[in-house]
């Protein structure tokens, strides 16, 4: 299909009603709810299959508590992989409708398949977790295991699947009609990325081991923790990170060739800043290979930098997907609706703030503490205001619903 009409094609697909506050707002949010999901699908993907591996070498106790502590890492990473990847989706499908959906119905088997792939491999990973405890787990719990991160991995393909066809509305005319013929199936995956989704995967790496230092050092306080082994995980941690640090850049390099010339992806700065800010990781990483001990979050707090690069990064790249076709989001329809928007705000700011500084402060305080954690002033403070300020939420929700039911009814 050509250019122009790939671009009246994209404009009929938007949603006719339009967005109900500025585009660059959903953008914003879009690319910075995207980091916390990355961040856990990389620590998950890492964990699982590093939980796997140490259970292989569990004649050795440290490998063994190594294997149990990753296998429960993977168990909770996953879950909240699943939360937090709600909310950049909802801000995708609303400034990026029209390739989302068509991607979506292009390959609807696989979407719908997702969700039953997601669930077995969640279930075969929990049964795995129950069964991996003082080195008695049988061989076919292992197996459950790796069934479990096989479809972990094959769900973060169809989430790349979905995310690269929604790049090439110049072919989905094409992808529909094979041959002329409707192929209204959705049985087909008719594009992906290989380096792009590598990149990715490379990326598990380096994260989960810049985690393992952190996790080395986080759990120093506690005297049930032998600081061998602590020292263990974190060594592990510094050689992990390193390769994959190494790993990303080529994996980068392979992607940036792989993007076609007319996409002009090499005279963008983000893409510069990206090579710099990763070639400094690596370095950083080759510098803490032999010095994990004093490491603390510093590493970690790198990876997040790094995900939020590699975050604004895909939606450059979007952007410059979509230029030929004139497919810019600013022009979106907006109908301002205020109330709405401030009540999204302030359950974001408030509800989400209060209730999830309180929930992270709770664990982080918590889990450093041997046997039962009695909660300070502080965390008891954010606790009240978080509950109250979900009282407030709830009332306010329920309020503006009846009052505005009352107006059109009365
Ligand atoms: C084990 C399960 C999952 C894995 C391994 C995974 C992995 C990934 C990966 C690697 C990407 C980047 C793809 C690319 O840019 O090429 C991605 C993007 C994304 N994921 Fe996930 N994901 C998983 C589950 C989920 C779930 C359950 C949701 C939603 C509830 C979700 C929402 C998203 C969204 C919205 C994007 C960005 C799509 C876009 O910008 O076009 N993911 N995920």
């Amino acid at each position: 299909m050509d250019a122009a009409t790939t671009a009246s094609m994209l404009h009929t697909l938007q949603d006719p009603t339009g967005i109900p506050s500025h585009p660059l707002i959903f953008q914003v949010l879009m690319v910075f709810t995207w980091i916390p999901h990355i961040l856990f699908v990389n620590i998950s993907l890492g964990a699982a299959l590093m939980g796997l591996y140490a259970l292989t070498k569990r004649q050795d106790p440290h490998w063994q508590l190594f294997s149990e502590a990753m296998t429960k890492v993977a168990k909770v990473g996953v879950s909240l992989l699943i939360v937090l990847g709600v909310a950049p989706l909802l801000f995708t499908q609303t400034i990026y409708d029209p390739q989302w959906y068509a991607s979506n119905v292009l390959s609807a088997a696989w979407v719908i398949g997702f969700i039953f792939t997601l669930t077995i491999g969640y279930l075969a990973w929990f049964t795995f977790y129950m069964k991996n405890h003082g080195g008695h787990a049988p061989v076919w719990a292992f197996w459950l295991g790796v069934l479990g991160l096989s479809m972990f991995l094959l769900d973060g393909f169809i989430m790349h699947v979905l995310a690269y066809q929604g790049l090439h509305p110049e072919q989905w005319l094409a992808w529909y009609t094979p041959g002329g013929k409707v192929d209204m199936s959705g049985t087909g995956i008719h594009a992906y990325e290989l380096p792009r989704f590598g990149f990715f995967m490379a990326m598990s790496v380096t994260v989960f081991g810049a985690f393992l230092v952190a996790y080395g050092d986080y759990f120093k306080v506690r005297a049930d923790r032998a600081p061998a082994y602590l020292a263990f995980a974190r060594g592990l941690g510094t050689k992990i990170a390193l390769t994959g640090a190494v790993l990303q850049l080529l994996f980068l390099l392979w992607w940036l060739m792989d993007v076609p010339a007319g996409i002009h992806i090499w005279s963008h700065p983000m893409t510069w800043l990206l090579l710099a800010y990763l070639g400094v990781l690596v370095a950083a990483m080759w510098l803490a290979r032999n010095k994990a001990e004093g490491q603390g979050y510093r590493l970690m707090a790198l990876s997040v930098g790094m995900a939020a690069l590699v975050a604004i990064f895909r939606e450059v790249l979007r952007m410059a997907y979509m230029s030929p076709f004139h497919y810019n989001i600013l022009d979106y329809t907006v109908h301002w609706d205020v109330p709405s928007f401030a009540l999204f705000l302030f359950t974001m700011i408030g509800v989400g703030g209060l209730m999830g500084g309180f929930i992270i402060t709770l664990v982080y305080k918590a889990g450093r503490v041997q046997g039962a954690y009695q909660a300070d002033a502080g965390v008891s403070k954010l606790g009240t205001g978080s509950l109250a300020s979900t009282v407030i939420w709830v009332a306010a929700f329920l309020g503006v619903g009846i009052w505005i039911w009352l107006r059109n009814n009365g």
